[in-house]
């Protein structure tokens, strides 16, 4: 199992939209292992997006990202990262496919409404950077038994 991280960004919890994108979340099968509401500070959200450092968006998106509370999650699943950044769609949510969350419920480039880590590299190092790892639970859930097949067939 692959962990990533997510983090429901300012305007998605301005505009309620935190149960509904969790949902979303929980419904494709995804395991929860951390969770919390925070307001990212301005070293944190630099160190954060540090790819980005230069780039023309990096000064708008570092106030944006701190300008109010985020709700940040610790995700655990198959192909974890692909999946959601998949489920995510485009960065545009003008651009982002239907049946995505951008695409189903934003209509700006910036306010985007989520992050979801593009790799399992960058993963591990941006959970390292969200939570202490005592904030991360680990637990079975039994109904991974349906949402994956774990009987051991080859699918056919
Ligand atoms: S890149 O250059 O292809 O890596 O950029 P991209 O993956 O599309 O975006 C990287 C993060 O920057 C955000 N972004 C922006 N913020 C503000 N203004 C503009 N114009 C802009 N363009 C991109 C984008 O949402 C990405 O943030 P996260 O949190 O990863 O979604």
């Amino acid at each position: 199992m692959e962990r990533t991280l997510a983090i429901i960004k300012p305007d998605g919890l301005q505009r309620g939209l935190v149960g509904k994108i969790i949902s979303r979340i929980e419904e494709k099968g995804f395991k929860m292992i951390g969770l919390k509401l925070m307001k990212i500070d301005r070293e944190l959200a630099e160190r954060h997006y540090s790819v980005h450092k230069g780039k023309h968006f990096f000064e708008p998106l570092i106030n944006y990202i701190t300008s109010g509370p985020v709700v940040v999650m610790c995700l655990e699943g198959k192909n974890a990262c692909e999946v959601l950044r998949r489920m995510v769609g485009k960065t545009d949510c003008c651009e982002a496919q239907p049946g995505t969350i951008r695409g189903d419920l934003g209509l700006s480039a910036r306010f985007n409404l989520i992050h979801a880590s593009d790799s399992p590299e960058s993963a591990i190092q941006e959970i390292q950077l969200f939570f202490e790892p005592d904030e991360l639970i680990e637990y079975h859930k039994t109904i991974d038994n349906w949402v994956y097949d774990l009987t051991g067939e080859a699918p056919v």
